[in-house]
């Protein structure tokens, strides 16, 4: 079977989405995420510092239990285990693709959309996956409609979700976490406001799932 994400996700109920700009935000922005309580910091794949900054936050910041966000190609699976992160998040999945991060040897978390997706990444083993763009693609309606048919998958539900919509999303019994973010706003990071981020981080955390481990 694949690499469980289940003692990871067990750490917190949301999962920071970040975007870094210029690699000296990674550490202090990583460290006030884990004083406010949540480690599993996703460093999504999206500018030039991506990698060089999981490589910092991985060497330098004690707890942080680190994630690459935004794998869309084969090559970056390996470049992000190798640059120090524990698991591997995607947008969405091709059929390809479903395999090559099938074979990668730390827990992913696949994309998916739909209940087709759902199946085909079942299919590669798949048991938690990251349902995007949720509030795009039909949020907790369509969470609640999948799980009577496909009751054994769990779901991290990312894309459109906040302060005003994350208990409904972790009152779901077959939501294991959620990801965002709305705990890194990009204007609190220009201005290097950590102290902002620990207190978003902290009122995240602190935040009651139904989910079952
Ligand atoms: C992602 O890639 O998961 C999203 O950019 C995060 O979505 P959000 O910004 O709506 O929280």
């Amino acid at each position: 079977s694949l690499p469980s994400p289940f003692p990871l996700l067990a750490r917190a109920p949301v999962i920071p989405v970040v975007v870094i700009e210029r690699l000296e935000d990674a550490v202090p922005l990583a460290r006030a995420l884990v004083q406010g309580g949540l480690p599993l910091i996703e460093v999504t794949l999206r500018t030039p510092v991506a990698l060089e900054a999981i490589r910092a936050i991985a060497s330098e910041v004690e707890g942080a239990v680190l994630g690459a966000g935004t794998v869309t190609e084969p090559a970056h699976v390996e470049a992000s285990i190798e640059a120090g992160a524990a698991y591997l998040v995607s947008p969405g999945t091709t059929p390809a693709f479903a395999a090559a991060l099938a074979a990668a040897p730390v827990p992913v978390l696949p994309g998916c959309a739909s209940v087709s997706e759902a199946m085909a990444l079942m299919a590669h083993g798949f048991e938690v996956m990251k349902f995007f763009p949720a509030e795009a693609a039909g949020g907790v309606p369509f969470l609640k409609s999948i799980a009577g048919p496909l009751p054994g998958l769990r779901f991290c539900p990312t894309g459109g979700i906040g302060p005003g919509n994350v208990e409904t999303y972790l009152a779901l019994p077959n939501v294991v976490a959620v990801g965002g973010s709305w705990v890194v706003p990009a204007d609190a990071i220009r201005a290097g406001d950590f102290a902002r981020v620990r207190d978003l981080a902290l009122a995240a955390s602190r935040l009651k799932r139904a989910a079952k481990f």
